[in-house]
């Protein structure tokens, strides 16, 4: 058969990664997290002194780090220059750096040339996570999802996974990741005409599962 490309888009807090993760397990598909991508060239930056907030100096430093990304969906790791940095790039420092520095039009055309070479080499197909990925990077896919939820639903999950975080930061920091990003002139955060749109405020991690693995089923 060949290969299943699936596209799951949406803000933050919505389910996006972990839906995406079971869905590649559930049907032995490679797995691609691109947050992390941008979360790792922000990594990079902030590691190298490159001031974050100068868009012209991220430029100039966006083609340096060497950037590999594992597809393996129960266990997808990240490297840039040999070291993994799969944990320090969910640091607070991170986080809140990284929509600036995604904003960058050489960054996102680095990124984007990454994502499409790792999406062309899947074997079975696919499941590429993101905010641009059935608008801009892949608008081909066989299916794209649009994951949503309440701010409160989305600020909510955000604080349980960071263990102690209040949840007035949280939400507070959310707001401003997902206007940044929805706002931003380069392939900002939005759905495709075309994506399918699912509402996770009310449903259960499962059920969104379930939901999408029906819908990826019905394009094989
Ligand atoms: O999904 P995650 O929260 O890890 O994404 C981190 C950030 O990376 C987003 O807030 C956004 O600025 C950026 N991003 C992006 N395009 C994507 C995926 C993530 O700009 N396709």
């Amino acid at each position: 058969a060949k290969p299943v490309i699936v596209a799951i888009d949406g803000p933050s807090g919505t389910g996006k990664s972990s839906t995406s993760k079971a869905v590649a397990a559930q049907l032995g598909l490679s797995y691609l997290d691109t947050g992390a991508q941008y979360r790792a060239i922000t990594w990079w930056m902030v590691t190298n002194g490159i001031d974050t907030a100068d868009p012209s100096a991220i430029a100039a430093a966006a083609a340096k780090p060497d950037i590999l990304s594992g597809t393996e969906p129960t266990a997808p790791t990240i490297t840039v220059d040999g070291v993994d940095v799969s944990g320090p790039i969910r640091e607070q420092d991170v986080t809140s750096k990284v929509s600036a520095v995604s904003a960058v039009p050489e960054v996102r055309a680095r990124i984007t040339d990454l994502q499409r070479a790792i999406a062309a080499s899947a074997v079975t197909g696919i499941v590429v996570e993101g905010r641009d990925i059935g608008t801009t990077v892949l608008p081909d896919a066989d299916l794209k999802i649009f994951l949503t939820a309440s701010p409160e639903a989305r600020a909510a999950r955000r604080s349980g996974e960071l263990k102690g975080a209040d949840l007035h930061t949280t939400r507070e920091a959310l707001i401003k990741r997902d206007a940044a990003d929805s706002s931003r002139k380069t392939s900002p955060l939005a759905k495709a005409d075309d994506a399918v749109e699912v509402d996770t405020t009310d449903l259960t991690l499962q059920q969104v599962i379930e939901c999408v693995v029906t819908l990826v089923e019905e394009k094989r």
